[in-house]
Order: C-alpha cells, then sequence, then structure tokens
C-alpha cells in the first residue's frame, strides 16, 4: 500500500470536464486563462506553432497522444491524410467522438499513452506525432518509454511536435508569493503536472534516439514566459 500522504491537491482531468458544459470544449481542457476561455487569437498562436513544428503535409498519418476532447485536433484533420487521437479520459474521448470524429479516417480512442505505444497493431503507417499540453501529464519513465517505443516500433515517424511544457527553469515566472515543493513540482497528477528544465526533458528524448529541437510561442501568448514546445526529429 502507498502510504505516502500529499500536501497539496491531485488533479482529474476526466472529472473536471464531467463539471463543465457538455459543450464547454475550452474550459474542459482547461484552455483558459484567469479562468476565461481563450480567446481566438490565443487559439490560433497554438495551432500555428503546431503546424510550424509538425510541418503536415497531406500524405502525413498523425497520432496525437493525450489528445482530449479533440477541439484542437479537428483543425488538423484537413491538413492530413488520416489521425488517430489517443486520452486516458473516458470523458473527454466521448466528447471528441460525438463532435469531432470523422470516420473512417480521423478517429479517436480512449486509451493511456503508455498502453496505446505498447499495443498499437500498425506503428509504422505514422509519419507525424503530436502531444500538446500532454507529456507533463507523463513521469520520466513513462516519457522515456513512450519515446522509445515511438523511435524504435513507430518507424516512419519523421516529427514529433510536444506543446506547452511547464518549464522549471521559470518557477518564478509562474508561481509569484511560493514555489511549490518539490515533490509537488515533480508529480504529474497535480493540474499543471511535471515543471521540467530543458535539460532534464532533453536527456530523457535524447536517451530515446531522437534529436531536440526548443521553441517558445510568442512573446504576447499568454504562457510564452513559462512554458516551451519541443521538436524531435530523427538523427541524420
Ligand atoms: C491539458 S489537457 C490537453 C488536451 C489537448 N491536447 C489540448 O491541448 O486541448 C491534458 C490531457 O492529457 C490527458 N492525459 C493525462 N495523462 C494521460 C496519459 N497517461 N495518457 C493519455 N492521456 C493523458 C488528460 O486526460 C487530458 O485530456
Amino acid at each position: 500500500m502507498n502510504s505516502k500522504q500529499t500536501t497539496y491537491t491531485t488533479f482529474s482531468y476526466d472529472a473536471h470536464a464531467r463539471t463543465c458544459a457538455p459543450d464547454d470544449f475550452l474550459r474542459q481542457t482547461r484552455r483558459t486563462v484567469h479562468g476565461v476561455p481563450m480567446t481566438e487569437e490565443q487559439l490560433h498562436m497554438i495551432m500555428a506553432a503546431i503546424s510550424k513544428g509538425l510541418e503536415l503535409r497531406s500524405e502525413d498519418v498523425l497520432l496525437e497522444l493525450a489528445c482530449g476532447n479533440g477541439f484542437l485536433s479537428v483543425q488538423l484533420f484537413d491538413g492530413c491524410h488520416s489521425y488517430l487521437g489517443t486520452d486516458i479520459s473516458d470523458y473527454l474521448i466521448s466528447v471528441a467522438k460525438k463532435h469531432f470524429e470523422r470516420q473512417p479516417n480521423h478517429r479517436f480512442e480512449v486509451i493511456g499513452g503508455v498502453q496505446y505505444v505498447n499495443q498499437e497493431p500498425h506503428p509504422e503507417r505514422f509519419t507525424r506525432a503530436l502531444c500538446y499540453a500532454g507529456f507533463q501529464y507523463f513521469s520520466d519513465s513513462d516519457i522515456l518509454h513512450v519515446l522509445t517505443v515511438l523511435f524504435q516500433r513507430f518507424t516512419k515517424l519523421e516529427r514529433i511536435f510536444l506543446g506547452n511544457l511547464p518549464d522549471r527553469a521559470h518557477l518564478t515566472d509562474f508561481f509569484i508569493h511560493s514555489i511549490p515543493t518539490d515533490d509537488e513540482l515533480s508529480d504529474p497528477c497535480t493540474a499543471l503536472g511535471i515543471w521540467r528544465t530543458r535539460e532534464a526533458f532533453k536527456k530523457l528524448a535524447e536517451t530515446a534516439g531522437w534529436l531536440v529541437e526548443f521553441s517558445i510561442m510568442p512573446y504576447e501568448f499568454y504562457a510564452a514566459h513559462y512554458r516551451y514546445d519541443v521538436t524531435l526529429t530523427r538523427q541524420g
């Protein structure tokens, strides 16, 4: 039995999303700024960063991990040949299926990231992968596992874009009054997930075999000062 007591609050996207209106897509995935749904302008900046990182082509087969309710994902459908979005939340995937799924080529599935990469029967079909505001909810060992399997089994995967990761080197740009404990900052089950430095993230991704490139959002993006994005490519 795990008897470790936490002095902070943990968070479930599934439970949170169920408290929101069924069509309040932005609140369900906490795409809010000071409690207010993000503006079109901020959403455009996110989609521009994803498009730039992925370099999506019409023939691409896109995999998304931690896709949430598919509200962002659907905007990528016309830019690729086919798409599979996966997420651990039953409820968010039910919303994605109801509002955004386009069978047979653009589909969603309820499954955790680690379980999914282990059991995908045709991994060689994917050419691009995305995880936006999701990898902070994976432990170090899960990230290492997922990225290693993506490198080894998903042999045609050329680019992975991982967005919106909280930067441990910029804690004081976000936490104005007091900084949470190391335990809290390293717990994937908190609302903000794990805060990692770029160096820590780079080490994980390089160990899995990937070349790593960091980028940040334009200055006008509300979280540009404490988050970073990562693009992974194959060597050579
Ligand atoms: C902030 S939301 C991001 C959703 C979507 N990518 C977006 O940007 O709108 C984080 C998502 O990560 C999912 N998630 C957390 N842990 C996961 C895991 N181990 N495997 C798959 N999805 C996970 C949650 O269910 C939630 O949908």
